[in-house]
């Protein structure tokens, strides 16, 4: 909180900048957001934007850019090969992480796809703090596996823990030999922790879990791409940090770790992705497969324009004015939230704020899916999009088996410098409306389920009508209201 209010009770988040370009909005009735829903086959992703309200599904290439960002877009050099805005980011990259080597990528999975490709094979291992989506599909697709060692409280919702995403240390140890570091591919520590609620990782665990992955010889890999709102916490909630500049944390994780990739749509505010490192040899395993899946070295199926973009949006990832805006308005909407009884994932955490879905409609079983539920009902109650992160999130087992989601998370994420505080106002308001009808929410089941990655694309229907019975309680709370 840099800036205090004269009256306590006035005391919001304070934003440091103001909004130039705007975006219409609609909001249609309560009939048609149910309709659309019910089109979209009950799946967030399908929607249509044109058709949403509040967009909170992801902070994921829809964050503002800032002025400086769209001028510098405006300096591109397009070239197949060599070009300036490639050299300008390498600059850059250096100058907030100290790394030499640089690798392209067109986003974060994009990364992913290169480090599995290079360094997980059959039967290779890979240990995380916890494991995301696509990190885990491309893992496990060139035949590794994924075991997860957060600490057990990181998974227990409401907490009072400050850094719910440390690695539990002794066990890394143990499983490392347990396995034999031969047989690990990499240890990745992802900033920030998605699907646990955006929770943080201290700056003390992640250089804990590289000196061990330094003593067993093995690959030590930061996931960097919720790392602004990582640092963010670091700073607030860890002592060592309080009066370290942002670039110091920067310098001292690449300095430490083996390797660093980041999905720029998050980190920097653009889009793209970038694998870098101090180690030639590690850069050079990993180069051969750019050209193949991306594109040539200086470009990585990005366009150069959103190159330029990241380079800038890289140096205002060094802003703490830039860095607190996502943090303080999530703190505020799960503030709001917990005060009027909802179950929410505390602490407060990055990328957004979670819903507890598994305590929203406590009598439904995972594989009705209650995030998702959660979710579909949310849109109709307000023309909030939300993200599932729970049971729909997860991949079947080998055998078929569903594999149920050790929280059932809906996410509303709050992208960098989009929302005012009065539509984080509104949204507090449609999600109590919500929490004081749960009892009409039902479950889903599925009309078409993707055998990959479900969640973007599959199709599910409601189980019976409460859909119906939704809208209809709604029109008697609320009247003529939108
Ligand atoms: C922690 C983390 N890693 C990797 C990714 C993948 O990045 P992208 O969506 O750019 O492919 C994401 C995306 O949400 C993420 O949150």
């Amino acid at each position: 909180m840099a800036v205090k209010f004269y009256l306590p009770e006035n005391q919001v988040p304070l934003e440091m900048h103001k909004v130039r370009v705007v975006q219409k909005l609609s909001l249609h009735p309560v009939e048609e957001r149910k309709n659309l829903m019910q089109e979209a086959g009950n799946n967030t992703f399908l929607l249509h934007n044109k058709d949403i309200y509040m967009d909170m599904l992801t902070d994921s290439g829809v964050n503002a850019m800032s002025d400086l960002q769209t001028a510098a877009m405006m300096q591109a050099d397009d070239a197949y090969a060599g070009s300036e805005s490639f050299y300008r980011f390498a600059r850059a990259v250096k100058d907030v992480f100290g790394c030499d080597y640089v690798l392209p990528a067109h986003q974060g999975r994009a990364c992913e796809n290169i480090l599995s490709e290079a360094f997980v094979k059959p039967d290779k291992v890979t240990l995380m703090n916890f494991h995301f989506t696509t990190t885990k599909a491309h893992i496990t697709r060139v035949g590794g596996r994924v075991i997860e060692l957060v600490k057990p409280e990181g998974v227990i919702p409401q907490s009072t823990v400050p850094f719910k995403g440390d690695i539990d240390l002794e066990k890394l140890k143990e499983t490392i030999e347990e396995l034999g570091p031969e047989n690990v591919g990499f240890v990745r520590i992802e900033a920030g922790t998605n699907l646990i609620g955006g929770q943080p990782v201290s700056l003390e665990n992640m250089l804990a879990v590289s000196d061990i992955c330094h003593h067993y010889k093995v690959l030590s890999v930061l996931d960097a791409s919720l790392l602004q709102d990582n640092i963010y916490f670091m700073k607030k909630r860890e002592a060592q940090c309080k009066y370290m500049e942002t670039k110091e944390i920067y310098h001292l994780l690449a300095d430490k770790m083996d390797i660093i990739y980041f999905s720029a749509r998050k980190l920097g505010f653009a889009r793209g992705g970038a694998i870098i490192t101090h180690n030639k040899k590690l850069h050079d395993t990993m180069m051969e497969y750019v050209p193949l899946y991306e594109g040539f070295l200086t470009y990585g199926g990005i366009d150069v324009r959103s190159i330029e973009a990241m380079t800038q949006g890289l140096y205002e990832s060094l802003d703490m004015e830039y860095l607190s805006q996502g943090p303080e308005f999530i703190e505020y909407l799960v503030n709001e939230l917990s005060a009027y009884g909802v179950p929410m994932i505390t602490p407060p955490g990055g990328l957004g704020a979670h819903l507890d879905a598994q305590a929203f409609v406590p009598d439904m079983p995972h594989n009705q899916y209650p995030a998702a539920a959660v979710g579909a009902a949310l849109y109709i109650a307000g023309g909030i999009r939300g993200m599932e992160r729970g049971t729909l999130s997860e991949q079947r087992e080998p055998d078929g088996t569903e594999r149920y989601a050790e929280m059932e998370l809906q996410r509303l994420a709050i992208p960098r410098r989009v929302f005012t505080l009065s539509q984080v106002k509104y949204c507090a308001d449609r999600v109590k409306w919500l929490w004081d009808n749960r009892q009409l929410i039902g479950g889903l089941e599925w009309v078409m389920e993707p055998p990959v990655l479900r969640f973007f694309y599959g199709r599910l229907k409601q189980i019976g009508h409460w859909q119906e019975e939704l809208v209809s309680k709604f029109r008697q709370d609320f009247g003529d209201s939108l």
